[in-house]
């Protein structure tokens, strides 16, 4: 399997580039990836002649005549009853206003930015003004636009709509693609897709051959995607002076993105909306009458300890707002509302959302206000599943003569949607849970109140780690602007911000840049396998470039698990890790595991660890959960093998219909299980597609029962993360190599341990606070180490043979580093023997 991924991305490479000497068209080289799993070597490629005199006089004349056809088309549906009532819609939108002077900006720059409002027509108009001038000009067979939009959702959602109001179907001349699905036809000359599309599209086809246009949506989100297909487009530019490239944005931050472009024009649509009335937690409590609830009475249990840790990794990225939460919190406490006396501060607990908080403010409205839908924001999927379920058990709430309640996220069907955007029967409130998608991306036009709860699901980078967290964390004061506008649309609004007026004010005034929070190894990683060229050159020229130090230290990691050689090229496993969607050196550990047949308790791990701990330490109950783990883990010394095993006991007893009861009684989270199973599907199915696994489960597992091999892979995938055991009188001291003396934290099984009768401990995550604690670990031997830890992919290689052996020679172990040595030079020499 292996040695067939390098020989065919080398038939690619070939291919590739006798593609671009000969200037053959695209469609050659897709026809040939599409093929490649028949293992045709892309004889189409061959076939294809220059095109001669004959044929271009040939295709300009069907060319005219496709342009005449779309044209008459568009006038017919413009001038029938239906459309002019769509043109009068079309035509009261702010941003028909604009039109003319967009046009011209457009025709007269290659680039353009464009802002307004949400909801003002950016997305639904600006592409359709573009290509109905292309049509009316009669250029619409040879116009090919392409806009991007951060989300599944809105691709779709919007080119559904665009094709309603041009009164034609999906895949006429608007379509849509996605990943794994799409609409398209041979008229198509408008595409909305996600950015990673047209990234993909990129690597195919560098120049964007036939393309006009390139729309890049709501740039001001500023995700990873959206920085990185903008370097991949400056660089394109001057290689296509005829494409345009239009950037649109809600929220105003136009300056950034116009220097990075020499200055592009700056273009605002003005909009109206209604003004919104903002209330913050004090008066929420005030005219609600509502208190908060003490803390011992939170269902959740690790709230204690998820809030110390929060306020910990605050602490440590020094913003702004964690002095203010933390001002905030010690004021309260000396006010004697302290979490641990009276009322919980959970509410404002970035890693928690006041459900209760939300059920009574909803609850509310519904009781005392006016008419109009309700839009709460929540931080996730699993949030608005679990709020959905609280508020269905209410007895106003939860009646659906009275209340519609709909649940809006990223991967919704089609069909749930509309419902978002249908107004409700008469005398029944629309309640929207929506992620803050629904900040910008779409726009339900009934809103009249919001619900804030202050936070988004945001990827975070630890540096110190170097670990990625997706992790709820403060908005920033744009996008609560941008919550609170989605109020007042079709009339003035409130809404209900649910935390103090401190707290926003110290929000930072944007967000960060994903670019800028996102651990840079899987980024590197990505650079190299869409083969963008050096990594540091390539990250130099992002609009907000990472610190050159963060790149090195990515790039030093990944050549340490062997995704990268020396030389910065990307090898097989590295190849297989850019594929699977967690931390490169999770990603090794799975394919180890499936290497190793023994991939059900690897993946296991693997998702706990990007998921969160299932483990739950209630704050008046941790002796009673903490030997409920230690259970698990029997005389494994593992935080990993306990995971496994209360993993595998809850899946038996989802089968006796007992999951809940059992999660219950051993202080899990039913919750978190379940997230981890479906993230165990979803490598199983991408490691299926890279062929490492094959389709029969059996011989996936034929190892998986032996807990020695489980505990190497998970050995082979945390390090470098190790530390040495060393057993003294009372107590056991662990130290690292880069840190000197760590300690565990209280809820890892190795904590209550008296001795640890293993040399090693291999970790996953260390945090630093006054001490450097270690999260989960599992004890390995000597032999484990040496054969496990570091590249087993790459052989011997002296590099990794110096990093493995001074880590070993800096325990003062010398006789095991020698060893050590001797073992890996037999290897090798074995292989090259073979
Ligand atoms: O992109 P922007 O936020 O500026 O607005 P848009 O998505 O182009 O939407 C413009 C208007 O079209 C909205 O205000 C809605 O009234 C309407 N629209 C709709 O009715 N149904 C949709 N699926 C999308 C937009
Ligand atoms: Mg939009």
């Amino acid at each position: 399997v292996v040695l067939s991924y390098d020989l065919q991305k080398d038939v690619d490479l070939l291919l590739k580039r006798h593609l671009s000497e000969h200037s053959l068209n695209k469609d050659a080289f897709q026809n040939h990836s599409m093929s490649r799993n028949t293992s045709s070597l892309g004889k189409q490629g061959y076939n294809h002649l220059e095109p001669t005199a004959q044929m271009s006089a040939a295709k300009e004349k069907m060319l005219r005549e496709k342009s005449l056809r779309l044209r008459i088309q568009q006038r017919e549906w413009q001038e029938s009853s239906e459309g002019l009532k769509m043109l009068e819609f079309r035509r009261s939108l702010p941003a028909y206003k604009e039109r003319d002077a967009l046009l011209k900006a457009i025709s007269e720059n290659q680039v353009v930015v464009v802002s307004g409002e949400t909801g003002c027509g950016k997305t639904t108009q600006l592409p359709q003004y573009i290509l109905e001038s292309e049509i009316e000009a009669a250029r619409g067979a040879s116009c090919s636009l392409i806009c991007t939009q951060p989300r599944r959702i809105s691709a779709m959602a919007v080119s559904e709509r665009v094709a309603a109001e041009r009164g034609e179907q999906l895949g006429e001349s608007v379509g849509y693609k996605i990943r794994l699905e799409g609409i398209k036809g041979r008229d198509t000359g408008l595409l909305f897709c996600t950015t990673g599309i047209l990234l993909r599209r990129l690597l195919v086809d560098r120049n964007l051959r036939g393309v006009t246009h390139v729309i890049v949506d709501e740039i001001h989100e500023r995700g990873m995607n959206e920085d990185f297909l903008l370097i991949v487009l400056k660089d394109l530019l001057p290689r296509r002076p005829d494409l345009r490239l239009i950037l649109m944005s809600a929220t105003l931050n136009a300056e950034l993105f116009s220097s990075y472009f020499g200055g592009a024009p700056m273009l605002h649509i003005p909009g109206f909306t209604y003004p919104v009335r903002a209330h913050y937690l004090e008066n929420i409590l005030e005219t609600t009458g509502y208190r908060l609830t003490p803390y011992n009475q939170i269902d959740d249990y690790g709230q204690e300890k998820v809030w110390k840790m929060q306020k910990q990794t605050m602490r440590k990225r020094k913003t702004q707002i964690a002095s203010a939460v933390e001002d905030t919190l010690e004021a309260a406490d000396y006010n004697g509302y302290s979490h641990r006396t009276q009322d919980s501060l959970s509410c404002w607990n970035p890693d928690s959302i006041g459900f209760n908080l939300i059920e009574h403010v909803l609850s509310h409205i519904c009781k005392n206000e006016r008419p109009g839908a309700v839009l709460v924001f929540m931080t996730g999927w699993e949030d608005i599943n679990s709020l959905k379920d609280q508020l269905q058990a209410h007895p106003l709430l939860g009646d659906p003569s009275r209340v519609l309640l709909l649940a809006c996220h990223g991967s919704m069907a089609s069909t749930e949607q509309r419902l978002i955007f249908d107004r409700p029967p008469e005398g029944v409130r629309k309640i929207v849970l929506a992620t803050n998608m629904a900040e910008t991306s779409i726009t339900i036009n009934d809103v009249v109140f919001v619900v804030d709860c202050g936070k988004a699901k945001e990827t975070s980078y630890d540096a110190l780690n170097n670990t990625p967290c997706l992790l709820p964390t403060w908005i920033s004061k744009a996008a609560a602007r941008q919550r609170r506008g989605r109020a007042g649309r079709v009339q003035s609004g409130e809404c209900y911000h649910l935390y103090p007026k401190c707290v926003y004010d110290a929000f930072s005034d944007y967000q960060l840049p994903e670019l800028l929070r996102t651990p840079l190894q899987s980024l590197c990683l990505q650079i190299k396998s869409l083969d963008l060229g050096g990594i540091s050159e390539f990250l130099s020229k992002a609009l907000q470039p990472p610190e050159p130090l963060s790149v090195q230290n990515a790039v030093d990691f990944l050549k340490i698990i062997g995704a990268l050689d020396e030389n910065e090229n990307l090898t097989v496993l590295g190849q297989n890790l850019s594929v699977l969607p967690v931390e490169p050196k999770l990603g090794k550990m799975l394919i180890l595991g499936a290497m190793f047949k023994c991939l059900d308790p690897v993946m296991t791990v693997v998702a706990g660890l990007s998921v969160r701990d299932p483990f739950m330490t209630p704050f008046d109950k941790k002796d009673l959960a903490e030997s409920a783990k230690a259970q698990f883990s029997g005389r494994e010394f593992s935080d990993h093998i306990a995971l496994i095993r209360a993993y595998e006991g809850w899946k038996d007893a989802e089968k006796q219909q007992s999951g809940y009861e059992y999660c219950w009684r051993n202080f899990l989270s039913a919750q978190t299980f379940k997230a981890i199973d479906s993230l165990r599907k979803q490598f199983f199915s991408l490691l299926k597609d890279t062929g490492l696994v094959g389709l029969d489960n059996e011989s996936q597992n034929k190892w998986s029962h032996d807990e020695h091999l489980v505990r190497a892979i998970i050995c082979a995938g945390l390090f470098p993360g190790v530390c040495s055991v060393v057993n003294k009188e009372r107590s056991i001291m662990l130290k690292t190599m880069e840190d000197g003396q760590v300690l565990l934290y209280s809820n890892s099984v190795n904590a209550q341990e008296p001795k640890i009768p293993y040399p090693w401990l291999v970790f996953n995550e260390k945090i630093k606070v006054n001490s450097v604690f270690l999260r989960d670990s599992t004890a390995v031997s000597d032999s484990v180490l040496l054969l496990f830890g570091g590249d087993i992919s790459r052989g011997a290689q002296d590099g990794h043979l110096k990093m493995l052996g001074g880590y070993l020679e800096f325990f003062m172990k010398p006789g095991l580093a020698d060893i050590y040595l001797c073992l890996k030079r037999e290897l090798e020499e074995l292989i090259h023997y073979k």
